[in-house]
């Protein structure tokens, strides 16, 4: 009775009043998918049975199933034997997380221990991403433009913009030879103004997979030097690069080591496999204690407000590990095998290319390093994967190495054959 009363007295409305009811949201317009998610809801659509998934960061085992670290597995049964509550973390997260995340990345020379440093556990790399961009914009008026690598993973664009700072690139791939491009970069990183903000990926640099070689990074520091410049480095893969902490992070140590007070995000999506549970870290390296005082003090003025605070579950289940000697280095041979297995698949991509007798250099699949290759595909070719082949990709041409596997990689070096011969 009440919804026949309702009916009735809206059609007793004048047209106007019932379009001014309706139309909150008329003017909004669909915008575009995200360029990977949108192709990962795509390929679930697909209906072929051979149909592969190339574009997603996101580890698969040798079967293509998402792998939940063994070591993930027994820290949260501790976790859970500890019956812990769920009270809020403070704003800056776990001070034990904070302090273990600040360790990992910078070691535990004693020039670092020594630094004075704030740490903020953040909504995973993303979230320290854009708390940081968020930083800058506020208190870095030296500079409102930040430079990043062309390429550079397609989210660092938005994510600075939408921190409100301007975004420009600096050289960072040949794509002639599919190599750093070290005689750009170091041009573009002298010819910016002085104090400019410049991104780099700490290693398996996304989308290329073309890493700096420890001079390269010395070089780069010492015109950051010269040229006052904030170095900002993105960390997303320590351990997943080479499968060793250490190799993954010396230009990271390097920079620091030569004193710059650089701005650092982390995550612990890929090397701990935690994706979902968006853990990660946010470091500034200060000059002094009270200097890391205010700049936390300004932190949480940010974060307060954006979520209140960080998640909790994967802090503890990161901490669980980096803090428990077992664990610790049972994940050690698990980043081993996680980057023994992609690298294995650059092999055996290279290798199934030849087979099918492609003619073109592929070398450079064996050279690139981390979770993706930058196959030099175009995007014509691109869409004739997907198109004819059902093999789905960013349309830049990267593969997401980890998505290959024993049952998909001969197909996949097949239709990539194909498209580019
Ligand atoms: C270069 C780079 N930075 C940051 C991230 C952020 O990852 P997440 O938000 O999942 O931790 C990614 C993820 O793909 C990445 O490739």
């Amino acid at each position: 009775m009440a919804m026949r009363g309702l009916m009735h007295v809206s059609k007793l409305l004048p047209a106007t009043a019932r379009v001014r009811v309706s139309s909150f949201w008329s003017g909004v317009e669909t915008g575009p998918p995200d360029a990977i998610f949108g192709l990962v809801e795509a390929h679930k659509k697909d209906p072929r049975p051979n149909k592969v998934s190339l574009a997603i960061g996101a580890y698969r085992d040798d079967q293509g199933k998402p792998w939940v670290l063994p070591t993930v597995r027994k820290a949260e049964q501790r976790i859970v034997d500890k019956n812990l509550d769920k009270e809020y973390a403070g704003i800056m997260g776990y001070e034990s997380f904070c302090k273990e995340a600040y360790k990992l990345a910078f070691g535990e020379d004693d020039n670092f221990k020594n630094n004075s440093y704030v740490t903020t556990q953040t909504v995973s790399g993303t979230g320290a991403l854009r708390l940081a961009g968020m930083f800058l914009n506020k208190f870095y008026p030296e500079a409102k433009t930040i430079y990043l690598p062309n390429p550079s993973w397609p989210n660092h664009n938005p994510v600075f913009k939408q921190s409100g700072l301007e975004v420009k690139s600096y050289r960072h791939c040949n794509f002639q030879n599919m190599t750093f491009d070290a005689a750009g970069c170091y041009d573009d990183l002298r010819s910016i103004p002085n104090k400019s903000m410049v991104l780099f990926h700490a290693c398996a640099h996304n989308p290329t997979g073309i890493d700096l070689s420890l001079d390269h990074w010395a070089e780069v520091s010492k015109i950051c030097k010269e040229k006052n410049h904030l170095v900002f480095v993105d960390m997303a893969y320590q351990g997943f690069a080479t499968g060793d902490l250490e190799k993954d992070s010396a230009g990271l140590r390097l920079l620091a080591k030569d004193g710059h007070k650089l701005v650092l995000c982390q995550s612990f999506s890929k090397n701990m496999g935690l994706y979902g549970e968006r853990c990660g870290a946010m470091t500034f390296l200060t000059e002094s204690e009270s200097e890391a005082k205010a700049v936390e003090s300004q932190i949480k003025i940010i974060i307060r407000p954006l979520y209140s605070n960080p998640p909790i579950t994967g802090a503890r289940i990161a901490t669980e590990i980096l803090t428990s000697p077992d664990l610790y280095s049972e994940w050690l041979d698990e980043l081993k095998a996680m980057a023994g297995r992609i690298f294995e698949m650059r092999g055996k991509l290279q290798q199934g290319l030849i087979n099918e007798g492609s003619t073109r250099d592929w070398s450079f699949i064996h050279t690139q390093i981390g979770m993706f290759c930058y196959s030099g595909m175009n995007q014509e070719q691109v869409k004739r994967l997907q198109d004819e082949y059902g093999i789905y990709m960013t349309k830049d041409g990267r593969i997401s190495m980890v998505s290959l596997s024993s049952n998909n990689i001969g197909y996949v070096a097949k239709s990539m054959h194909e498209v580019t011969k």
